[in-house]
């Protein structure tokens, strides 16, 4: 569908600015991550490194599984909302944080059309292939839109976000529960971090899976179909492919477990039998041992006391919590504490 302006004075393509942080022997970090997380007792890795091209496809296929509810949910309240907080906001600018295909970003970008505001689109992603083809798309779907992608690490390339257009207000989007792949310390320091980029005329919008009966919470991180397990698995084929190394990925078991005390659900990849890694690119030699894990994810649950301590820590306030109607799902607005 293409919605129509009176405003669009260039084309599509001239519409498109897309810049990528990630180049010469970056690697988003992997190496160091590798070299720090595998050798420590208790191994990790961070769950970053799940999103190349093929790891970016199997997180869109776990979108729509049947157990994994919060894609859906947070679909249904944007659905039923988006006017709604575009009319509050008034925004004229989405920048968006791990912004991956965009698909549901897309209801609020209609929203802000259809309201008139709409000006620009700034996505976020280490996946450059997404912020691509993302920003074609919605250039040719939304006339007059101009998108800047940065391809990128949120955590890291936040300074090269564009500066706000002059007097109007921007929604800085965080979609998709990923601010629960933070841990808790993390988490706080990051929305502090992102203060910067909200002036006292914009806000915070960010999705959040909420604590519930921990079956529902381990079916939708170990479905049926064994897509999850894949996706694990990808970042060992991940680690192969960037740093020469010869993990064998189906020798690892999937685990996915409900933290209760911590609320969050855990990924780890579990050792079938002992086994010798070599990380060609790093000479680093590894052993694990039979049963070792390997952490690769913690996705955290909020309350919503969780959601206004993290707030309140960071110096915002809640403007409002927007549930689906089975209370699985929050979309939180927030905005700098006056
Ligand atoms: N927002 C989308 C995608 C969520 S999946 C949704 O709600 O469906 C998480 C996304 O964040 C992926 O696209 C992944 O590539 C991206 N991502 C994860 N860690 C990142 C980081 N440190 N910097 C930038 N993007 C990151
Ligand atoms: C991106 N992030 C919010 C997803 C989650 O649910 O924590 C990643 C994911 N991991 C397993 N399934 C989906």
């Amino acid at each position: 569908m293409m919605h129509s302006t009176t405003t669009a004075t260039c084309t599509a393509a001239e519409r498109v600015v897309v810049e990528s942080f990630l180049g010469g022997g970056d690697h988003k970090t992997l190496a160091d991550d590798v070299l720090d997380g595998l050798t420590r007792p208790f191994k990790e890795l961070p769950p970053k490194h799940f999103y190349d091209a093929h790891g970016a496809e199997l997180f869109d296929q776990i979108c729509d599984l049947p157990e994994y509810y919060p894609t859906r949910c947070e679909r249904a309240i944007l659905t039923d909302r988006s006017a709604e907080i575009v009319a509050l906001t008034g925004a004229a600018e989405l920048v968006e944080l791990g912004s991956g295909t965009a698909a549901k970003t897309r209801l609020l970008l209609a929203a802000m059309h259809e309201a008139g505001t709409l000006e620009r689109y700034v996505p976020i992603d280490v996946t450059e292939s997404m912020v691509r083809a993302s920003a074609r798309r919605l250039v040719e779907e939304f006339d007059g839109l101009h998108v800047h992608g940065i391809v990128g690490d949120f955590e890291r390339h936040l300074e090269h976000v564009p500066p706000p257009i002059a007097g109007k207000p921007r929604i800085v989007a965080f979609l998709g529960g990923t601010i629960g792949n933070f841990t808790p310390g993390s988490r706080r320091r990051y929305l502090r971090s992102l203060a910067q980029l909200i002036g006292p005329d914009d806000f915070l919008l960010f999705g959040t899976d909420l604590v519930k009966d921990p079956k529902i919470i381990e079916a939708a991180y170990d479905d049926s179909a064994g897509v999850t397990a894949a996706f694990n698995r990808n970042v060992l084929t991940v680690v192969n492919r960037e740093l020469d190394a010869n993990f064998v990925p189906e020798s690892f078991d999937h685990v996915a477990f409900f933290d209760r005390d911590r609320e969050w659900i855990e990924m780890r990849l579990r050792a079938q039998r002992p086994q010798r890694v070599l990380v060609g690119k790093l000479g680093l030699r590894l052993t694990f041992a039979a049963g070792e894990e390997l952490r690769t994810e913690i996705s955290a649950k909020f309350t919503p006391e969780r959601i206004r301590g993290d707030l309140a820590a960071a110096g915002m306030e809640l403007v409002d919590s927007l549930t689906d109607e089975d209370g699985l799902f929050a979309l939180n607005l927030a905005r700098i504490r006056a």
